[in-house]
């Protein structure tokens, strides 16, 4: 079996490609990335020498450079990863969200159709739903549960979605769509709620809580995310859709309390700053397709993933040093100058 994964070199591709080289060590894992602000090649160090294993730098969008890797590579599966990521980052500039999350998506499975293939499949977000009022404890997103997106980000994933289905209707593209809750976990880069707030408190720094904090958000583990998309590859349905989640939902302002207790820091560190724009209240997945079908669970409790999760920064300033000293830094200022 030979897979592209593209977006590799961030978070959930990354910790996806150390999954299958360990799961399935017989296949070939080629890793396309454009290398943004977000993806780091030192996260890939350790497979790099991997024979199985090959990194190519380039941009989804690139059509004449994907056609040429799919006739180098001839792969079976695609499991598309690239991704503008971030919701704050989309409302400052949506242009290059919808080029990468829509026409990049549309180029991959161009290449799919003209040189065919066993499986393309989207990671997708939960986002596309948009939210849930907090007063309805009782309501979940199912697979039906209409798209109704609220940021620019996740118009653009929601745009994806629509036209990898369009895909598969029109031209019987064999895809599936994995929408997940927001992970947690190793290599999550530090602009995201849960690294930031570790890394500020390291650092004495405020910890910036956008509004009141009571927004909710449904945590997973990324192995958890990673070991779900492994089986919807391989035994998922066709054209189908999977939720993933773990029921595992928590308010911000808990989570941040959490990481202050964890690293013995006051909470008076917790600085509420304006809300963000268009802020969604509350996500929560219904699981139960992907665990009818393919037997899937979440194996990580929140409790211990937390705790890995800081501690694995604790050890690893060396992977997240060059990155806050770098760009990140005028990131943040612009972000959280004057918030
Ligand atoms: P990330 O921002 O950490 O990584 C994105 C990667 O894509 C980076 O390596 C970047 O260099 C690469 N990339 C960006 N634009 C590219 C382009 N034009 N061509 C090639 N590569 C490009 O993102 P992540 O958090 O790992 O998310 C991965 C996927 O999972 C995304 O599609 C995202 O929508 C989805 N998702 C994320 C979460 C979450 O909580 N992080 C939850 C559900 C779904
Ligand atoms: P984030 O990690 O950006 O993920 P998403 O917006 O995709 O869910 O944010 C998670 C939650 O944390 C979201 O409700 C916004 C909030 N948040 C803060 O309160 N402060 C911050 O500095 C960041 C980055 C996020």
């Amino acid at each position: 079996m030979n897979i592209i994964v593209t977006g590799g070199a961030g978070f959930i591709g990354s910790n996806f490609i150390f999954h299958m080289l360990k799961e399935h060590p017989d296949y070939r894992i080629v890793c396309l990335d454009k290398l943004t602000y977000a993806g780091n090649l030192s996260t890939l160090q350790p497979v790099m020498d991997n024979p199985n294993f090959r990194f190519v730098k380039l941009d989804i969008c690139d059509r004449e450079g994907v056609y040429k890797l799919f006739e180098e590579e001839h792969p079976d599966m695609v499991v598309n990863f690239a991704a503008e990521s971030h919701v704050d980052r989309s409302i400052e500039n949506p242009e290059i969200f919808l080029n990468t999350n829509i026409i990049g998506t549309a180029t991959l499975m161009d290449a799919c159709r003209k040189y065919g293939i066993k499986r393309y499949h989207q990671v997708s977000t939960d986002e596309v739903y948009g939210d849930l009022p907090l007063d309805r404890p009782d309501l979940f997103f199912t697979e039906e549960t209409p798209i109704h997106t609220s940021s620019p980000y996740s118009s653009s994933k929601a745009g994806a979605d629509l036209l990898v289905l369009a895909y598969h209707r029109t031209y019987g593209l064999p895809v599936t769509i994995s929408r997940c809750s927001n992970n947690y976990g190793p290599y999550h880069f530090p602009e995201k709620l849960i690294p930031l707030m570790i890394i500020n408190c390291l650092h004495d720094k405020p910890l910036p809580v956008y509004g009141e904090g009571l927004n909710v958000r449904d945590w997973l583990y990324v192995e958890d995310h990673c070991r779900a998309i492994d089986l919807i590859i391989h035994n998922g349905r066709v054209g189908e859709v999977y939720n993933v989640g773990g029921h595992n939902e928590m308010k911000n302002i808990d989570i941040v309390k959490l990481i202050c207790k964890a690293l013995d820091k006051p909470e008076s560190l917790i600085t509420h700053v304006t809300d963000r724009k268009g802020h969604d209240m509350r996500y929560a997945i219904d699981p139960t397709k992907i665990h009818n079908e393919l037997g899937w669970l979440p194996e990580t409790k929140f409790a211990d993933g937390i705790k890995k999760t800081i501690q694995w920064y604790l050890d690893n300033e060396s992977w997240w040093q060059p990155i806050i000293s770098g760009e990140y830094q005028n990131y943040y200022e612009e972000m959280y100058g004057n918030r």
